[in-house]
């Protein structure tokens, strides 16, 4: 695997080009930051979610998944804390009206101060002092910092009226959480217990860019893990050391993949311990992939004050009732996605110079297509066909027909295809076909009776 030496622009120009992702609203002129994942895109993110729910769900035997809904009732936000306190600090700047947030505004240009630490009051008084300058005019008068609620709102009803406000879930934490009793009851499942979702969560975010890393609609795979009080250091280790054996499952190269853990004054108040992790971008550097939090008593106590409904679990073993503490995996899906595309994506020259060719080095088991089939000339369209028929059912698989086999060969490599399999004139007579590898490029005849099997065992000899 690669990367370093390519741009972040070059790459996204490439997922952009190739189909991995398009412009969302793209007849409209776009809409700023909002972005459509193409066939490629769409299905490298089904692998992704395949191989966490694997990962997470059907080989831990503690978890189970579910699906709750994206709008909740609002009283879910007002309990958590969201509906208060899920604000940015926003500034504008008095001249080009150019917005920022203000903590990133003053990370950026005084490293060495704790913004993390700082109330509004304090990181107010340090936009203003004059030191602080806008990154786009240069000048150094900005708005007072105003907080700006990062849920998006929307109505439900027939009228716009505020008895009908809902919001868009910031997170997919949330559903898991309300849902804690009904899982406990109907699964009759013991302590601890992992309640799993993947799904949609949106933030109005002030500064949202670098393509998919921050947008204001994206996917979370989110974890609450149930435990008994006194256990937390137990279950954070057990899914730190799981989260890390999931990245390498992905293929990540691990001199781009690092875990911080949080200072004590980086944490939430109800945390004990928080770990980061993070993946080295190419241009923009280091970002958070997904993080693991003791998030202790906090979001069930919040939900049992404000429902009024018992939450507490009854140790059918000691008889103890109490509130179960959570450790909290949260990854970012689309941000996972990045860094694969990313790390993967590589510009080899071949032929002592005289070529070159681009491929994403993707895990087998994540490319969009495991295999494509090719007939070798226009007239054997027909057999290769129904080879194709033959393998579809059981992989992710194109048909590509078109331009010449070098060429088919490289269309393939830049989509991170891993088998190319060559229907040609022999293969009528002798019922083999040419499997090219996309890696080392290697070629072995291969029987057609045999191809299912052979790409299965070449899937499963490249799993992690
Ligand atoms: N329930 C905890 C939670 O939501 P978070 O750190 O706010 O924690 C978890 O979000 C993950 O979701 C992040 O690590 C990141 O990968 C992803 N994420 C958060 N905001 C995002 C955004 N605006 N665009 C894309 N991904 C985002």
């Amino acid at each position: 695997m690669a990367n370093t030496e390519h741009s972040f622009e070059e790459i996204v120009n490439h997922l952009v080009t190739s189909g991995f992702v398009y412009p969302g609203s793209d007849i409209y002129g776009g809409l700023a930051n909002s972005w459509d994942y193409g066939p490629l895109g769409t299905l490298l993110k089904n692998h992704v979610k395949d191989l966490w729910l694997r990962h997470f769900v059907r080989e831990i035997e503690y978890n189970v998944q579910i699906d709750p809904a994206i709008i909740m009732n609002p009283k879910v936000w007002e309990a958590t804390g969201h509906v208060a306190n899920f604000h940015d600090p926003l500034v504008d700047c008095k001249y080009c009206h150019s917005r920022y947030r203000a903590d990133d505004l003053v990370k950026s240009q005084c490293p060495d101060l704790d913004v993390d630490g700082m109330d509004q009051k304090a990181l107010n008084e340090t936009v203003q002092s004059g030191k602080i300058v806008c990154p786009k005019c240069g000048k150094n008068q900005f708005t007072d910092i105003r907080q700006f609620q990062m849920m998006f709102k929307t109505f439900i009803g027939v009228t716009e009226e505020k008895s009908s406000t809902v919001y868009l879930r910031p997170e997919t934490a949330q559903g898991i959480f309300v849902n804690f009793k009904n899982v406990l009851r109907t699964t009759r499942r013991k302590l601890p217990v992992g309640i799993c979702d993947i799904g949609k969560a949106f933030r109005n975010e002030i500064t949202p860019g670098n393509f998919t890393f921050r947008t204001r609609e994206f996917e979370q795979m989110e974890i609450e893990f149930f435990f008994r009080p006194g256990e937390d250091e137990k279950w954070f280790a057990f899914y730190k050391e799981n989260c890390k054996a999931f990245v390498e499952r992905l293929g990540l190269r691990d001199d781009h993949v690092r875990y911080r853990d949080h200072e004590k004054e980086e944490l939430a108040f109800y945390s004990s311990a928080t770990t980061d992790i993070e993946y080295l971008f190419p241009t923009i550097g280091w970002g958070e992939l997904m993080g693991i939090a003791c998030r202790g008593d906090y979001d069930l106590g919040r939900h049992m004050a404000r429902s009024g409904q018992d939450l507490t679990y009854l140790d059918p073993e000691t008889h103890e009732k109490y509130l179960p503490h959570v450790v909290e995996p949260s990854f970012g899906l689309d941000r996972l996605m990045l860094a694969l595309l990313m790390d993967s994506y590589d510009v080899e020259t071949l032929n002592e110079g005289k070529d070159s060719r681009v491929v994403m080095h993707l895990a087998p088991e994540l490319a969009p297509y495991t295999v494509a089939v090719m007939p070798l000339s226009n007239h054997l369209i027909e057999p290769a066909a129904e080879l194709f028929k033959k393998i579809h059912p059981y992989f992710d698989a194109i048909f590509d027909t078109t331009g010449s086999i070098g060429k088919r060969y490289r269309r393939e490599d830049a989509i991170g295809t891993p088998l190319c399999v060559t229907f040609d004139f022999d293969s009528q007579n002798d019922g083999m076909v040419t499997v090219r590898e996309r890696d080392s490029m290697k070629q072995e005849r291969v029987a057609i009776t045999d191809l299912v099997e052979y790409i299965r065992h070449f899937l499963d000899s490249r799993r992690a």
